[in-house]
């Protein structure tokens, strides 16, 4: 009996290798970026960035604080350096404002509230940024880690938790690089020929987050003080892909050496609020702040500072429409909260994206990314075939028709405003084209409020 038993055991430990080894991609970057996304991730298109760390206590500038503060000359903010002299005593550190970070009223619970209202359909939560501080009890990160200090908790852990079986992706944030880490400057100093930091806390780090908190998306940053050979980054992303317990699900993006932003890894995010206005040929993403100067929170931020929702509309529409997904931020405050400004532009996208949902989610661009007539209208299309076309108006039109040039009719075109059930009335443009009219529509039966979505069906194409 115990021989056969163990046959057993040895036959199963073949089927798992060989499965483990189906897809097998090599550490270099023609191998890595041969690996096609999966596809949750460009069917979701939404996304919510959410930027926190030590930087959130004093909640001025911005997450660029310590640097700011602190670094070379050329680099330092006055604004900062006068903020400290007048609010802190003289031998106040960066270091002390960790003790500070409390996040009193941090819920995830009542973060998903928000999360699930807003329609995003994954997040990217910061574990570390330059400053070096994990927001989680890391074992390469001593005494500069939540749980050792500050708020003395897993705040990763804790979110992880409540995300999971949501049906919203969980994506994590790490900067590969340190401001101020004695180690990194060591092989700075080295002109990168020596890895100490890189093997000793880099990569463990980023192993451990993935084992630890098991995150679809790697949003990689703080890459570009060396190239990818001296970041290692290629031999842990063979891993991700090979071996990790998300290896068919996680996507990561472009940050991961000098050499790579823009050309290598998963997704293409090539420089902040990036936004081409015409279609890419690789798979990308638009990471942006709803607080147009900072991704942490600012406790001095003004109304106008933000993007009005029909500001985030237009810029979410172009995005998509050019086949981009697009990762909107958040900065908690130093209570743990999102302030009542982000819940109500993310509660207001979520009342929008119940009417227009069909528009954004699981689209693929078209043929035409805007009308070759009227300014800004920008389609879509359904990835189900025949598919249907859709187009945006950003501003609802004066006279009572819109002209449009890219689309072609066949005589079984249907044309609908997305949350009015009548079909609107449409005839050919005499140059191409169609004319669909537009009618009143009373108050109470606009669909919404902000940006409106045609839909074509049966189109010439
Ligand atoms: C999510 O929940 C499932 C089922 O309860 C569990 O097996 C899994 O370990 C959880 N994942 C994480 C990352 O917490
Ligand atoms: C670093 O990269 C080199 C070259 O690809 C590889 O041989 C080595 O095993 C890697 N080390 C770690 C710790 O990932
Ligand atoms: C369509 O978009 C492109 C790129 O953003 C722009 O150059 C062009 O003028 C737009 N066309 C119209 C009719 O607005």
């Amino acid at each position: 009996m115990a021989s056969v038993h163990f046959l057993h055991h040895v036959c199963v430990g073949i089927v798992l290798i060989s499965l483990g080894h189906s897809a097998k991609y090599d550490p270099n970057w023609d191998s890595l970026d041969s690996r096609p996304l999966p596809d949750w991730y460009d069917d979701a298109k939404l996304g919510m960035f959410i930027n926190w760390g030590v930087y959130t206590v004093p909640s001025f500038a911005d997450e660029w604080f310590w640097y700011r503060w602190k670094g070379p000359s050329g680099e330092v903010n006055p604004a900062i350096v006068k903020y400290m002299k007048e609010n802190y005593p003289p031998g106040f550190t960066y270091q002390d404002f960790a003790a500070q970070l409390k996040l009193e009223f941090y819920n995830p619970k009542r973060w998903m509230k928000t999360i699930l209202k807003s329609g995003v359909k994954y997040i990217v939560l910061s574990t570390k940024h330059h400053e070096g501080f994990t927001m989680y009890p890391s074992k390469y990160s001593f005494n500069w880690n939540a749980m050792d200090v500050g708020p003395k908790k897993d705040l990763i852990g804790e979110m992880a938790k409540a995300i999971n079986g949501s049906g919203i992706h969980f994506g994590l944030y790490h900067s590969l690089f340190e401001w101020f880490n004695p180690i990194f400057l060591k092989d700075q100093e080295n002109k990168y020929t020596t890895q100490d930091f890189v093997f000793g806390k880099t990569l463990p780090e980023l192993y451990e987050i993935v084992e630890n908190y098991k995150p679809d998306v790697v949003w990689s940053d703080g890459h570009w003080m060396a190239p990818s050979g001296y970041w290692n980054s290629s031999t842990f992303i063979a891993w991700l892909y090979n071996e990790s317990p998300v290896k068919d699900t996680v996507v990561t993006n472009d940050r991961w050496g000098s050499d790579t932003m823009c050309k290598h890894g998963g997704f293409l995010t090539c420089h902040d609020r990036y936004n081409p206005g015409v279609l890419q040929k690789r798979k990308w993403e638009n990471a942006m702040t709803l607080d147009r100067q900072s991704w942490g929170f600012r406790r001095d931020a003004s109304l106008e500072d933000f993007f009005t929702i029909e500001q985030l509309l237009k810029t979410i529409i172009t995005t998509v429409s050019c086949g981009g997904n697009i990762l909107m931020n958040v900065g908690p405050t130093p209570a743990g909260i999102f302030s009542p400004i982000y819940e109500e532009r993310f509660t207001q996208l979520g009342s929008w994206l119940d009417v227009n949902g069909p528009a954004i989610y699981k689209t693929k661009p078209w043929t035409y990314q805007n009308d070759t007539l009227t300014k800004d209208i920008w389609y879509t299309q359904s990835k189900a075939t025949p598919a249907v076309v859709y187009g945006f108006f950003l501003e609802w039109p004066k006279e009572p028709f819109l002209l449009f040039g890219a689309p072609k009719s066949t005589r079984f075109t249907t044309v609908q405003l997305l949350g009015y059930s009548p079909t609107l009335q449409w005839e050919d443009h005499p140059h191409g084209g169609m004319i669909v009219s537009i009618p009143p529509i009373p108050h109470s039966q606009m669909p919404c409020s902000w940006a409106w979505a045609l839909a074509f069906s049966y189109l010439d194409n």
